[in-house]
């Protein structure tokens, strides 16, 4: 075993970030828009309930929609028998003004069928779409893992580089279920025109692939204060399962022999609305200590063991790595540092011998085109790339006794892969040579 004296610094990294201009309004004596008209947009899959019976739907329309619906059936395409069912509306009010945003949740879905869906009503329909819903007994499955997709809106492709890195991943794995991006989504969280921006490049990738996101400090950026996450959390349909007053910035589910869980690590961005880590830990407890899945896995967005030079996350170490450990949490998965990084299985800040014995911390590198040049090895980890040349994106395949774990740039080239089984062994698999 060896010890690494972790340090513990104060982060600054907010003081990086301040806000001197302000892309993406609408200029001159035009009124700004929502972007949203009665025809739906930014329609995205995200499960709130059994992946093998349910499929949540979210989508947006102008505020002048008064009904929406999610027409749906099983098959390559819609029939007379589509079956209906209607959304739901919360109103969203923005820096660009008010939209609607309708969500439903399909239920009672056969498992392992492929269903065909459309969202609007009358004139004005999405384009159709399919999904495929979860099997009953799933032996093994692939799903997709993205970094920061964030990027400047301005351009004539905003987004660009999250969009090919996207469909590059699922072109490369059609196999793969679901996906995770895990925060900084956006450069500017508080701003609809990010938003807007961000669902242009995702369309024909989260409304066809369940999409479970992350909230990354950049969802916090804007022209003015928000209240908390409210920009990130009007986007999607999250699962209610999170604690109190922080649902769907942290929340829990299962896809096979998994167990999933997504925490907020922005205390700094949301210190003046107060302790947002207490209630996430007593959360975590209960839900950790629920789940007899044979595998867990973490995603937040601020990485306990990073790759950025002089930045160290040590209030989310403190807040959620002992308790991740102590429950056994296999993998988990941050971003923020735009590096790539593995440490060995810690436990209370010491390597362990056996990945059973305590919990690899991965930091994910970026699905977007931004890149940090000061990110380097540290004395914590066991494997250190830099992906300044391309974006990357992370496989997953899991099953009952192995999870397999590769990160790849967009052209495919292997940068770490590796396994660990159910008997604890870490096995090194493809690698490429750090730099
Ligand atoms: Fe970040």
């Amino acid at each position: 075993m060896k010890n690494f004296g972790i340090r513990i610094m104060a982060s600054a990294a907010l003081a990086l970030c301040l806000i001197l201009s302000v892309p993406g309004r609408t200029s001159g004596s035009e009124p700004p828009t929502t972007g949203a008209s009665a025809r739906p947009d930014h329609v995205t899959l995200t499960w709130t309930g059994d992946p093998a019976t349910t499929m949540t739907v979210t989508w947006r329309t102008d505020a002048t929609v008064g009904e929406s619906f999610v027409e749906y059936g099983q098959g390559a395409a819609l029939t007379g028998k589509a079956l209906r069912a209607p959304g739901t509306a919360r109103d969203f009010t923005s820096d660009l003004g008010t939209a609607r945003i309708f969500s439903a949740t399909l239920a009672g879905l056969a498992p392992g069928k492929r269903y065909t869906y459309r969202v609007g009503g009358g004139d004005h329909w999405s384009e159709t779409s399919s999904f495929e819903t979860a099997r009953k007994k799933i032996d093994r499955f692939t799903f997709l893992i993205f970094g920061d997709s964030q990027a400047p809106i301005d351009g004539d492709a905003p987004f660009g580089i999250w969009r090919r890195t996207a469909l590059s991943a699922i072109r490369e794995n059609p196999e793969a279920r679901f996906m995770v991006l895990t925060g900084d989504l956006t450069d500017w969280g508080l701003m609809q025109a990010h938003w807007n921006a961000w669902f242009a490049a995702s369309r024909g990738i989260i409304d066809r692939l369940p999409f479970m996101p992350v909230s990354g400090n950049h969802e916090h950026y804007g022209s003015r204060k928000a209240a908390r996450q409210d920009y990130y959390l009007a986007q999607f349909t999250l699962p209610g399962n999170g604690p109190e007053g922080l649902r769907g910035q942290a929340y829990s589910y299962d896809y096979g022999p998994v167990h999933f869980v997504v925490l907020d690590s922005q205390q700094v961005e949301q210190r003046q609305q107060g302790d947002i880590l207490t209630p996430q830990k007593e959360w975590l407890e209960r839900d950790l200590a629920g789940s007899e899945a044979p595998w867990k896995i973490a995603f937040f967005h601020r990485p306990p063991y990073g790759t950025k030079l002089n930045r160290d996350e040590a209030e989310i170490r403190d807040a959620f790595c002992p308790i991740l450990e102590r429950h056994g949490v296999d993998l988990v998965f941050n971003a923020h540092d735009h590096g790539i990084s593995r440490t060995p299985p810690m436990k209370g800040g010491v390597a362990m011998e056996k990945a059973s014995e305590g919990t690899i911390y991965l930091v994910v590198g970026h699905s977007g085109g931004k890149t940090y040049k000061d990110n380097a090895r540290k004395e914590f980890h066991d494997f250190f790339y830099n992906p300044l040349d391309q974006p990357n994106y992370w496989v997953l395949e899991a099953s009952e006794k192995k999870i397999g774990v590769k990160a790849r740039k967009v052209d495919g080239t292997i940068i770490d892969s590796f396994e660990i089984d159910s008997k604890g062994t870490f096995k090194q698999k493809e690698q490429l040579k750090e730099n």
